[in-house]
């Protein structure tokens, strides 16, 4: 297929970008910033662009990874978000169907189901983990969830009354830096990252890697909206014991892990407040992670014992 990337100067796109490649589709990237992965300079939020890019291009589907999100809050206005990622959709979107486009994927996050009850966990006074799918109705906190949740909505739209094929991918955290504060104060960004792997990421190569099947099966799918996160090794039955002793429910699950750790000088968090559910990715999609918490304990074992012997 011929495939139009959006965001394909970004973390994600560089990543998805050659992968596709490697399956046999050709690649133009779109992003207004210029890399080697970008053959079109320029915004989703200029529909002239976006209608060239599709007709020159002669484009059988679309990946939409680009959007400004988390980390652009500080840098851009409430408007910009909507002109790109709400106005930016809706372009893809009528060209796509305009233009006899094939299928579309739509990177989405789960930071949209973050509410600010959620997002107060312990500190507001959560007993349980909250067990996230996608039956929860969002309550997004922010203009990046506020206007990703519109951009879902406008691809359930169009597949509702044009039967354009979409999926939606809402990926929990790839990012390659540490994002969250709270956390990363007390703890190597290393030791951030694996503790998370348990319940709210997944590696940036497990996500190109999501959004490769999501291609294959959107067809089949018509419209369905995917949670996309390593997999959890808890089930709703811990939710109470996440929040009074995480430690303890990991070394359950994973006995050699305190020793891996501890070899380290890292820590697992006091509390777990939310667990990512990717079961219905897993079974509709045919999608897991291949990287999760097991496999990063592997790693470790093996790096330690490299070091140690
Ligand atoms: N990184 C994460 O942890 C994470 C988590 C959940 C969801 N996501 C989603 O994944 C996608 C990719 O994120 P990323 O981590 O690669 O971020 P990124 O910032 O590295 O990449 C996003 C890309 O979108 C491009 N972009 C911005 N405005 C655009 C516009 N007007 N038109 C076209 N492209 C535009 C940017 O230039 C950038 O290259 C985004 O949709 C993001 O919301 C990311």
């Amino acid at each position: 297929m011929r495939i139009l990337l959006t965001g394909s100067s970004g973390w994600l796109g560089q990543t998805l970008a050659p992968r596709l490649r490697a399956h046999g589709h050709e690649v133009v990237g779109l992003d207004p910033n210029p890399s080697d992965h970008t053959a079109v300079v320029g915004s989703i939020a200029d529909r002239a662009l976006v209608r060239a890019a599709i007709g020159d291009f002669r484009c059988d589907a679309v990946i939409h990874a680009g959007a400004l999100h988390k980390p652009d809050i500080e840098r851009f206005t409430r408007a910009d978000f909507i002109a790109v990622n709400v106005t930016g959709t809706l372009n893809l979107l009528e060209e796509a169907v305009a233009q006899g486009v094939g299928r579309l994927v739509m990177t989405s996050t789960t930071s949209l189901m973050i509410s600010e009850r959620i997002r107060a966990g312990v500190n507001g006074g959560a007993r349980q983990a909250e067990w996230l799918t996608e039956t929860v109705r969002p309550e997004p906190r922010n203009i990046y969830g506020v206007t990703k949740l519109a951009a879902e909505n406008l691809c359930r739209l169009f597949h509702q009354e044009h039967g354009l094929p979409v999926v939606v991918l809402r990926t929990s955290r790839f990012f390659p830096e540490a994002d969250d504060m709270a956390h990363a104060i007390s703890q190597s960004d290393a030791n951030t990252k694996a503790n998370e792997l348990l319940f709210r990421r997944l590696t940036v190569d497990d996500a190109a890697r999501a959004h490769l099947v999501a291609l294959d099966r959107a067809s089949d799918l018509g419209f369905d909206i995917f949670i996309v996160s390593a997999t959890p090794p808890f089930s709703p039955a811990d939710a109470e014991a996440l929040v009074a002793d995480a430690p303890a429910v990991v070394a359950r699950y994973f006995p050699d892990y305190p020793a891996l750790y501890a070899a380290r000088g890292w820590t697992m968090f006091d509390a777990i407040d939310r667990i990512y559910d990717p079961s219905h990715a897993a079974r509709r999609l045919g999608f897991t992670c291949e990287i999760g918490f097991r496999q990063m304990l592997d790693a470790l074992a093996a790096d330690v014992g490299g070091l140690t012997g």
